[in-house]
């Protein structure tokens, strides 16, 4: 009925804690917003294999049930990689059961799995990423109910804007916190009950490199909710076709970064490799080693003393 896979099978349950041992909690990042199309999968996939080559276990659970774009990707991995004959990790996938749309409708069933495959994850993992559908279902609550962090992509409009609060066209402040908002802020306020902290980052997708009155504007706006609803702002991810031409492989720019890259796809810009890693620290999964000082010429370093 459920089990975790890897490598193309239902394999069985691995339990890595020691019976009698302390158990330690995995970090469940929640990728969420009741918005369709704002980049939630191509986000959930990127943090899960990024985190993979960093040397974490991750497990991830797909619970866009009809969809399951994830769970999609994650299928084209398990066959391209050992068609190709290379080797990449994988993460362990928790699927609710095999042909999870068949439960879709059915949602005190889902609930039920989902908690039984994050009792399993929990053991499993050092980071579980749960990726979530565009509209509120009862499964996808409980995720929320069960995140460390909220990470909320959006498009850079006012209409995807709407998906955390309605704003004053003039003032930009908040006139009424949308349904997705107000459940995030339950969550943080059940959380807070149990001593339990939960971090909610937003952050602007598929940035175009015009439209910079439009961009100001969102960036405005959203520096006004970010106080009002006490979510922290993500670094952008630009508009990138490295970010979406990789699918049919199940692979993701992680991959390609880690030196994977099949002979068709492009190789994505040094930026594009620069953004994931900064979205990656904004997040806390990651500490980036500092830049070396830049080194000065001597007129510069005068100028440089002069100005302090
Ligand atoms: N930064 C980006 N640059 C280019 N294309 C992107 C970017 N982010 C996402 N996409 C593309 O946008 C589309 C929607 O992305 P995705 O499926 O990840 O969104 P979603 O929020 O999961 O959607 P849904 O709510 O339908 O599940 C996909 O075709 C994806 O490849
Ligand atoms: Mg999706």
């Amino acid at each position: 009925m459920f089990g975790a896979m890897q490598g193309g099978a239902l394999g069985p349950r691995r339990h890595r804690v020691a019976p009698g041992s302390r158990r330690y909690r995995a970090r469940v990042v929640v990728v969420g917003n009741e918005k369709g199309g704002a980049g939630k999968s191509t986000l959930a996939a990127l943090i899960a294999i990024s985190m993979l080559y960093r040397g974490q276990r991750v497990s991830v659970i797909d619970l866009d049930l009809r969809q399951q774009s994830l769970s999609r990707l994650l299928a084209n991995r398990r066959r391209w990689l050992p068609a190709a004959g290379v080797k990449a990790p994988s993460p362990l996938e928790y699927k609710l059961v095999e042909d999870p749309a068949r439960i879709a409708d059915d949602q005190p069933l889902a609930l039920r799995l989902f908690e039984e495959a994050m009792v399993m994850a929990m053991g499993d993992s050092d980071l579980i990423v749960i990726d979530t559908p565009g509209s509120d279902t009862a499964v996808s609550r409980a995720a929320h109910l069960q995140a460390d962090l909220i990470v909320t992509p959006m498009n850079d409009s006012f209409v995807d804007f709407d998906v955390l609060g309605n704003v004053d066209p003039v003032t930009l402040r908040l006139v009424q916190a949308s349904h997705y908002a107000e459940t995030v802020l339950n969550v943080r306020t059940m959380r807070a009950h149990n001593n339990r902290r939960l971090d909610w980052v937003v952050l602007r997708n598929r940035l175009a490199g015009a439209d910079t009155n439009n961009r100001e504007r969102v960036g405005l706006a959203l520096d006004s909710l970010s106080e009002e609803l006490g979510f922290r702002i993500g670094p952008p991810l630009r508009e990138r076709v490295a970010y979406r031409e990789m699918f049919p492989f199940g692979l993701t720019l992680a991959d390609v970064s880690a030196g994977l890259r099949p002979n068709k796809v492009s190789s994505p810009k040094l930026a594009a490799r620069e953004e994931v890693n900064a979205l990656l620290e904004a997040l806390g999964l990651i500490v980036l080693a500092p830049r070396p000082a830049p080194v000065l010429r001597p007129v510069e370093h005068a100028a440089f003393a002069a100005s302090l």
